[in-house]
């Protein structure tokens, strides 16, 4: 078993591993190569804990880590040389040959991706309601039908988050299901494939 490497980075922000090993063992049902892309991966926590709890489960996956790699000063913290620490991290977690990084916007980004071609899709750039439309809608048509996309901090501590996966939830069909605390995770599948 690969042990986790994430706390070597900042981390603070990480609080998903729950959801992430549910997501990796749907992920290894599947039982064929995954793609994955990642919105917002900073240093590299939650990519490469994702990415060690698929390789113990023996899948096969690409892993696409979109972020402008500019963050900077945020609230009190200060990023530097963030794709530096991200590849770094990834080497570290021996999954830098899985792992792509793509700098520059996200939502301007999803184009690279084919239609249908992801199984999972997380969520965790511009937090703000319009950044959220433009990353979800630019990214759905690229899930596949049965794939997953989620995103973090779905809670009343960033409203617009809160207020965009309740915005979903008013959608029967999307049967949108949430991770509470400390996850903070609202979650879809896109037509899920029921087996007979
Ligand atoms: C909350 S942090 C992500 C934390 C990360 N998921 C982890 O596990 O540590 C948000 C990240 O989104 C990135 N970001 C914000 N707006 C973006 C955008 N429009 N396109 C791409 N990345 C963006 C920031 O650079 C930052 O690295």
């Amino acid at each position: 078993m690969k042990p986790h490497t994430y706390t070597s980075v900042f981390h603070d922000w990480f609080t998903f591993s729950n959801y992430y090993s549910i997501i990796a063992r749907r992920l290894a049902e599947l039982r064929r190569p995954v793609r994955i892309a990642e919105i917002g991966v900073l240093e590299g926590a939650g990519t490469s804990y994702l990415c060690v709890e698929l390789m113990n489960l023996g899948v096969e996956f690409t892993l696409f880590a979109h972020d402008t790699f500019a963050l900077g000063k945020y609230e009190h913290f200060t990023f530097e040389n963030q794709l530096e620490k991200f590849s770094k991290q990834m080497r570290q977690a021996g999954c830098y040959e899985r792992v792509i990084p793509i700098k520059g916007d996200s939502s301007l980004k999803a184009s690279i991706h084919d239609d249908n071609s992801l199984d999972f899709v997380f969520v965790d750039g511009n937090h703000s309601f319009m950044g959220l439309v433009k990353d979800v809608g630019a990214y759905w048509n690229k899930l596949k039908d049965g794939g997953i996309m989620g995103a973090h901090d779905y809670t009343p501590a960033h409203p617009a988050v809160w207020a965009f996966g309740n915005e979903l939830a008013r959608n029967p069909e999307l049967n949108v299901e949430f991770y509470g605390e400390p996850d903070n995770v609202w979650s879809v599948t896109k037509n899920p494939i029921t087996t007979p």
